[in-house]
């Protein structure tokens, strides 16, 4: 395959870039770096190009394509750093999502796959989520990911749209996990959004992965999860039985008014299309998780929720 991934050097797409050359196909990625990581862009080698740009630059993503040919499209490139942007989240999320899925068309692209957040749903009448509830965006971040979902949906290039669980895997560095890692590290004080989540293993999520890339798989929308709900205190004590650290009476607070209380994604419509199901269990992803950051460090935390910057706690839906 020839893959382009747009935010190929963010936390998703360097994962998928990883895997896919391991399996010997062609990468061309896309970032800009607004919370991409230069040095997550492999160098020198031969089945890897790499273009620094905007996704909503059309001139730019038409060379991009016109360079390069592709066969297959991840699109990762997100903008969320600051949820009274709207403008910053619209160019990227709505209007780079209408130029990669103009140029796929134009191309002749086999297969698109849009990696789409959960919080698409908005408040959720019922948990688990089935992929046939209504969408209902209330963040700048949802509201525009969403619209750009529902442009890459409308295009001729046969596409996916994933909406994704919490992923977990390498370089993560968004939301509880590293959080509370980083700060019991540090002998800070933590407390607990009182919310519940869907933790996915990254490699049950690149498993899902080779399954949608292939040609004549079905296309359309659908859930990427286990469909089992974690509080995040669930969360705080494994980061603290992991580090043996007494986590204490950790505060429980309830959630801000841009976060969700329950996101947990129904997967079984997406467990029939593709005969695939989420094999790693809880424990085993968040024990993955730790003895990465044991080798490698946290690279930096960001998130779209505007309590985060100041408390630090909450959860990447
Ligand atoms: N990680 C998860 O659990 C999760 C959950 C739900 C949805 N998603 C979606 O998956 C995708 C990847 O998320 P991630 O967690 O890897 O985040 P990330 O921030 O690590 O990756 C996003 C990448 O897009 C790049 N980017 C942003 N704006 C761009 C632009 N205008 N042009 C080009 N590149 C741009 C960033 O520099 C970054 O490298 C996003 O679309 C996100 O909405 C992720």
């Amino acid at each position: 395959m020839r893959i382009l991934i747009t935010g190929g050097a963010g936390c998703l797409g360097s994962n998928l870039t990883e895997h896919y050359l391991s399996q010997g196909h062609q990468i061309f990625i896309i970032d800009n770096f607004a919370t991409g990581h230069r040095e997550l862009v492999p160098q020198g080698m031969d089945r890897v190009q790499f273009a620094e740009g905007d996704v909503a630059d059309r001139a730019f993503v038409e060379q991009c394509f016109a360079d390069f040919s592709p066969s297959h499209i991840i699109h990762g490139a997100a903008a969320y750093l600051d949820p009274d942007d709207w403008e910053s989240d619209a160019q990227t999320n709505v209007l780079g999502s209408i130029e990669i899925v103009r140029a796929a068309q134009i191309h002749g692209v086999k297969r698109l796959i849009n990696l789409q957040t959960a919080l698409c749903y908005g408040q959720p009448d019922q948990v688990p989520i089935p992929v046939t509830a209504p969408t209902r965006p209330f963040t700048s971040y949802g509201i525009s990911k969403t619209a750009g979902e529902q442009f890459m949906l409308m295009g001729s290039v046969a596409t996916v749209s994933l909406r994704l669980a919490n992923i977990c895997g390498p370089r993560l560095a968004i939301g509880p996990i590293p959080t509370f890692y980083t700060r019991l590290k540090a002998g800070k004080d933590c407390f607990c959004s009182d919310t519940i989540r869907d933790f996915l293993d990254m490699k049950d999520f690149l498993a899902l992965m080779d399954l949608v890339m292939l040609e004549g798989a079905p296309t359309g929308i659908f859930n990427v999860s286990t469909g089992e709900g974690k509080s995040i205190k669930q969360v705080y004590d494994a980061v603290a039985d992991y580090l043996q650290i007494d986590g204490g009476d950790v505060p429980i607070v309830p959630p801000g008014t841009d976060d969700v209380k329950s996101v947990v994604l129904d997967p079984s419509f997406t467990e029939t299309a593709f005969g695939w199901r989420a094999k790693v269990d809880f424990e085993e992803t968040i024990r993955g998780m730790l003895t990465w950051y044991d080798a490698h460090g946290v690279s930096a935390i960001h998130s779209h929720l505007k309590a985060h910057q100041n408390l630090m706690s909450r959860s990447f839906p």
